[in-house]
């Protein structure tokens, strides 16, 4: 680990990214086999260290051991497998150190360097990023300022972002810059931002690597949302600081922003609307803290926003005070195996901490602020869903939206005078005992989006399976009125708000 994060001229960026060439998660795989894979997942590197080191001199092979694994390498490997940069030049970006001149001499990687696969509208796009090692790597506890690479939380903010094309994106907590990456497929200008002098040096230098489209990067250093002040954006994304550390508990640059409790998240739900081009969409993820029921400090933040916002909160998680505790302790690598006494006092100064706020549990979930084009906001949607989601997830989101307008806007008889589309992921489930006749239960299941399924009786059922962008909704309704001897308006009267939710979560398309 090095105190000076890697820099990258143009031309080291250019001879780098010539060597690392076919250098992808699949030829990474492909050489190391799966069970190393797998070990891998769990932050065991020896098989895969092993894999690696029986490959010989293979390119994949030294580049994985030396950035990925960590593991030292002779610098005439090295220099086989960087035959651009060179490890001379490898030296001078500050990727590497060497124990000497020799050609048999040990060159270790300072950085954790690796490929990331994204798909994009583009196809599948291969991006090299460079963050700090790991523990599973150094063997120590991260320092404070640690710079984090690709993790689960930055692969979901990811996959829910809308990737419409946009003019201004801000990164809040760029960290590494892999939601600049991303953003820059869709955005013709990215800002990002990060309070850590380390994790802006280590967004310019995977900007420098990868090249994305768009303008250069704004690479900005400061607090939440004091670098853009005045300013306004069309897209903010953001996978902040968020984790929750009552006093006496282990703090880091990386999780934790600098303010109390869930702080951080109470800030970008108050604050992002005013950054906000009118249309402007904010996605960002976060914890909070839950005494009672969870959507009233929701609702509290939302009302305290200075731009009215529409909002859609899905909270995806919760975890007890001690569960939390456990998580992030593990987190920061401090375990009873390793120092049982700091162990149990930071568990229980997070014990301590919850309790005395009347924290019954945190919240864990996904934020999507927008503000509205023209006027007053209308959609308020709180909810939870712990279930499976689609990947990417944006698609899905845009969808939602989009009916969610339509609907705020169309009457009762407009939403019966159109002809819907059982969307195709959609599928029917029934239950009952073999020998009934009809089903106890219809279910009306979802295979995309976020897997929603909906109990639905005969009259519904049958509204859902007529919908074949022929028949509208008032048409469908008027026909089951006769079939199930129902008076026509009582029909439409059940069927309408229905139809609404229907449309409003994807199953049935316009
Ligand atoms: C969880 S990491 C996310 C990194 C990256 N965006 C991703 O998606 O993987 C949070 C980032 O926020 C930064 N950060 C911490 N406190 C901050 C603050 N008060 N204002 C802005 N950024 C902050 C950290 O340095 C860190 O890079």
């Amino acid at each position: 680990m090095n105190a000076t994060p890697p820099h990258l001229t143009p031309e080291a960026a250019s001879q780098l990214r010539d060597d690392l060439d076919g250098w992808t998660v699949d030829t990474v795989q492909d050489t190391l086999g799966e069970r190393a894979m797998r070990a891998f997942g769990r932050e065991q590197l020896l098989p895969a260290t092993i894999a690696a080191r029986a490959a010989g001199r293979e390119r994949i092979a030294i580049l994985s051991r030396l950035f990925i694994l960590g593991d030292a390498v002779p610098r005439e490997d090295v220099d086989a497998a960087l035959p651009t940069l060179g490890t001379d030049g490898a030296l001078a970006t500050g990727l590497v150190e060497a124990s000497g001149d020799a050609a048999t001499d040990e060159i270790r990687a300072l950085v954790d360097l690796r490929p990331t696969s994204a798909t994009t509208e583009d196809g599948e796009l291969t991006w090299w990023v460079a963050h700090d090692q790991g523990e599973s790597i150094t063997g120590r506890a991260v320092r404070e300022d640690h710079v984090l690479g690709v993790g689960g939380a930055s692969s979901t903010l990811a996959s829910i972002t809308m990737r419409t094309p946009v003019g201004r994106t801000l990164d809040l907590g760029t960290g590494c810059g892999i939601q600049a990456l991303h953003a820059s497929q869709h955005s013709q200008q990215v800002v990002a931002t990060d309070i850590s002098r380390r994790a802006t040096a280590f967004a310019a230098f995977n900007e420098a690597l990868n090249q994305p489209p768009g303008a250069a990067w704004d690479i900005r250093e400061g607090s939440l949302l004091e670098p853009v002040a005045g300013e306004q954006f069309d897209l903010i994304v953001s996978n902040p600081p968020f984790v929750i550390s009552p006093p006496g508990t282990p703090q880091f640059e990386y999780r934790d922003g600098g303010l109390e409790w869930d702080g951080v998240v109470a800030a970008l739900a108050t604050g992002v609307g005013a950054h906000l081009n009118p249309g402007g969409v904010a996605q960002f993820l976060g914890n909070w803290l839950i005494r009672d029921d969870w959507t009233e400090r929701w609702e509290q933040w939302l009302d305290a926003s200075e731009v009215p916002l529409d909002a859609w909160v899905i909270q995806r998680d919760v975890l007890d005070p001690a569960e939390y505790a456990e998580t992030w302790l593990r987190d920061a690598g401090i375990t009873r195996e390793r120092d049982e006494a700091r162990f149990y006092a930071a568990y229980e100064a997070y014990l301590a901490g919850f309790d005395a706020e009347g924290v019954e549990g945190i919240g864990f979930g996904a934020v999507l602020l927008r503000r509205p084009m023209l006027g007053s906001p209308t959609l308020r949607r709180l909810e939870e869903h712990e279930g499976a989601l689609q990947s990417p997830l944006g698609p899905h989101l845009i969808d939602v939206l989009a009916a969610s307008d339509w609907l705020a806007g169309a009457s009762d008889q407009e939403v019966l005078d159109t002809a819907f589309t059982v969307a195709p992921d959609v599928t029917k489930e029934t239950y009952g005992r073999p020998l009934q006749h009809e089903p106890e239960h219809i279910l009306i299941r979802q295979g995309g989006g976020l897997g929603r399924s909906i109990k639905a009786d005969t009259a519904l059922a049958g509204l859902v399976g007529a919908c074949d962008g022929e028949l509208t909704a008032g048409q469908i309704a008027h026909a089951l009125a006769a079939l199930l001897d129902v008076p026509p308006g009582e029909m439409i009267g059940g069927l309408v708000p229905a139809v609404r939710d229907l449309v409003r979560d994807g199953f049935l398309t316009r």
